[in-house]
């Protein structure tokens, strides 16, 4: 394991392949629960994630952890969107985090996405989250320096709310994956994320990588949503793979 040198972000590790990464990524999740059984997690949906949930599963499967007593939060959904529909951010939380990690289901905090009045949604789930304080939040990197749905020009101040997404985040999901999702998301914002005791970043390859460069080396403004993580520098941790951290570097 390296660490990569940054002024605000002194947790940055970097490891020399994307599996290492992943299970020292699911490590230090699964450590903050032992140490913390009832802590409020929020979980970031999208790919990068899904090798850091298995592993989680996997050491739920063998006992040795438990989340049965963990709240469950997650950061974004399409709008409009139900579980059903095949790129529902809240189908694959089931799917991958709420079900295989054996989450109560009374601790389970879902945003609807077929809410009638987005904004009442949204606020609702501010609510929910003011009180269930989040312990740990997952976080992945997208297009423009996305964190959950929170797109370019994002306040650093915003809360839980309906965002129309980037046209950079609809080539990818409709034109690059293929999906037939809505060009609207409900997403906590950047303030709700910045509140949150531990903030992880997951990031594996390339692609992530270079979302991540800006975020880490250009100016801190919303014009790269990632790059408020620095103002909270401390309560930060990459994980990276070598591929990602090249691209930083580079
Ligand atoms: C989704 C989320 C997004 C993703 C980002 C990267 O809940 O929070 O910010 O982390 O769009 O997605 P993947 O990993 O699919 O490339």
């Amino acid at each position: 394991m390296q660490r990569l040198i940054h002024k605000e972000i002194k947790n940055i590790f970097v490891f020399p392949s994307k599996n290492k990464a992943v299970k020292e990524s699911a490590k230090f999740i699964a450590n903050l629960i032992s140490k913390n059984p009832q802590a409020s997690i929020s979980y970031a949906t999208g790919n990068t994630q899904i090798p850091v949930y298995l592993e989680l599963a996997r050491m739920v499967l063998k006992s040795k952890l438990d989340f049965s007593k963990t709240k469950a939060f997650h950061l974004d959904e399409y709008y409009p969107c139900k579980p059903s529909a095949q790129h529902s951010f809240v189908g694959y939380l089931r799917k991958c985090v709420f079900n295989p990690l054996r989450i109560s289901q009374s601790n389970v905090f879902e945003l609807n996405g077929k809410a009638v009045d987005p904004k009442k949604e949204a606020k609702r789930y501010e609510g929910l989250l003011k009180k269930h304080p989040v312990t740990l939040t997952i976080l992945g990197i997208g297009p423009g320096g996305h964190i959950g749905f929170n797109e370019p020009g994002s306040s650093f101040k915003s809360n839980t709310r309906l965002i129309k997404l980037s046209k950079e985040t609809l080539d990818r999901d409709r034109n690059d994956r293929g999906q037939k999702s809505p060009d609207h998301a409900l997403t906590q914002g950047i303030a709700t994320i910045l509140k949150s005791k531990v903030i992880i970043l997951n990031a594996f390859d390339q692609e992530h990588g270079k979302y991540l460069k800006h975020a880490l080396t250009g100016r801190i403004s919303n014009s790269c949503p990632a790059s408020a993580l620095r103002l909270v520098g401390s309560k930060v941790v990459l994980f990276l793979s070598s591929d990602a951290a090249k691209e930083i570097r580079s």
